[in-house]
């Protein structure tokens, strides 16, 4: 027989200690100085954006104006999405009453947003991607959010934001919103990865799973292979050598946030290569390979190119792209391998003719 009253320690294991996340941050920083104090809010508004957006999602069907595209066409040549927008607005909005945040530079804005009433004070930028994998939210599946916050260097009087041309080593923390049957924020300062679930009857993330390790190794690649025959022949190879062994499995939502988070739990790596028309791949840098990579290293895992780590990819631009290699270290090697075999052979080739 099904106890209808199990005990209620077991029903609510979490709620013992509860640890929320502005508590966390401080905690983390083991302080109470202005700088913990900054990051501490600065979370806070982060998790108020999420919360407003997973509230919209939640509701998306139900209401006028949620789903469908805009008509419109954002900078990166990609159509717009109605949520796009609002969640671009939503962070805009809970930042100007922070006061912290000077400038928000978004993957849907062309030019960094100035809230000229913080900068004399503002010394952070929030740099995010609103709505990652917006092209599942019309059929409800997982979609997210993802940001990272960077010191701001110099006045930037002339409005260039040309100091957030700097490699992804210069993020303070970093992070993201997965609005999947919960929705959870993910987090790192630098001390570790740790993540958060939404008690909807609280409003309050409540931390979940502290110092996150992503395994050594895993089952999983995770890559759109519509895109084979645009691909290089070396990841071309790569995905044959996963095909022809054992122990592999794949799995692609469309979202990075949420192919991202199965494997920081599970283990395995995520690909987005360049293809023949973009040999740069399609993700930005700045708004989603810089900050994932930063959470993934904290996790003991890596983040590459194919030739070079991504924290330590300098853009030419802010809205730059690169390609994307990145999870457990031994399978993020394994990609690199036939990056680095097929480099040889075609310089094998080179000399050999000359
Ligand atoms: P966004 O919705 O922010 O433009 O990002 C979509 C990204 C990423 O989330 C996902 O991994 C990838 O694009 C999917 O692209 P393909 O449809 O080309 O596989
Ligand atoms: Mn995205
Ligand atoms: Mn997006």
């Amino acid at each position: 027989m099904v106890d209808a009253y199990p005990p209620l320690d077991h029903e609510y294991a979490l709620d013992r200690d509860c640890t929320t996340l502005s508590r966390h941050v401080l905690q983390q920083l083991q302080s109470f100085s202005p700088d913990a104090q900054d990051l501490s809010a600065l979370m806070n508004r982060i998790a108020l954006a999420g919360k407003l957006i997973a509230r919209r999602l939640s509701r998306a069907g139900l209401m006028e104006g949620v789903l469908g595209f805009t008509g419109d066409v954002n900078v990166q040549g990609e159509t717009v999405k109605k949520m796009d927008i609002y969640a671009n607005e939503v962070f805009i909005s809970v930042f100007k009453q922070s006061g912290m945040v000077c400038r928000l530079a978004s993957e849907e804005m062309e030019k960094p947003y100035y809230i000229p009433e913080n900068c004399p004070i503002g010394r952070y930028t929030l740099l995010y991607d609103p709505i990652d994998g917006s092209s599942n939210i019309d059929t409800n599946i997982n979609v997210g959010s993802i940001f990272a916050i960077r010191q701001q260097e110099g006045e930037d009087l002339e409005g260039t934001a040309s100091d957030l041309l700097q490699s992804g080593r210069k993020q303070l923390g970093a992070g993201y919103i997965l609005y999947g049957p919960s929705t959870m924020l993910v987090y790192s300062i630098g001390r570790g990865v740790h993540a958060f679930t939404l008690d909807p009857s609280l409003g309050e993330f409540i931390l979940s799973n502290e110092n996150i390790q992503v395994p050594e190794h895993g089952p999983i690649y995770s890559v759109n292979e519509g895109n084979f025959w645009q691909w290089d022949e070396s990841i071309r190879n790569y995905t044959r050598y996963v095909h022809r062994h054992e122990g592999y499995t794949a799995r692609y939502s469309g979202a990075l946030v949420g192919d991202f988070h199965r494997i920081l739990f599970q283990g395995g790596v995520f690909l987005y290569p360049g293809t023949l028309k973009k040999p740069e791949g399609k993700l930005r840098l700045l708004y989603e390979s810089a900050p994932l990579a930063y959470l993934i290293e904290q996790a003991g895992g890596r983040a590459s190119t194919g030739t070079q780590d991504i924290l330590d990819v300098i853009p030419d631009k802010i809205h730059a792209r690169t390609p994307l290699i990145i999870g457990s270290k031994e399978d993020v090697s394994l990609v690199e391998s036939f990056i680095q075999e097929e480099a040889r052979e075609k310089e094998e080739k080179l000399i050999a003719r000359s």
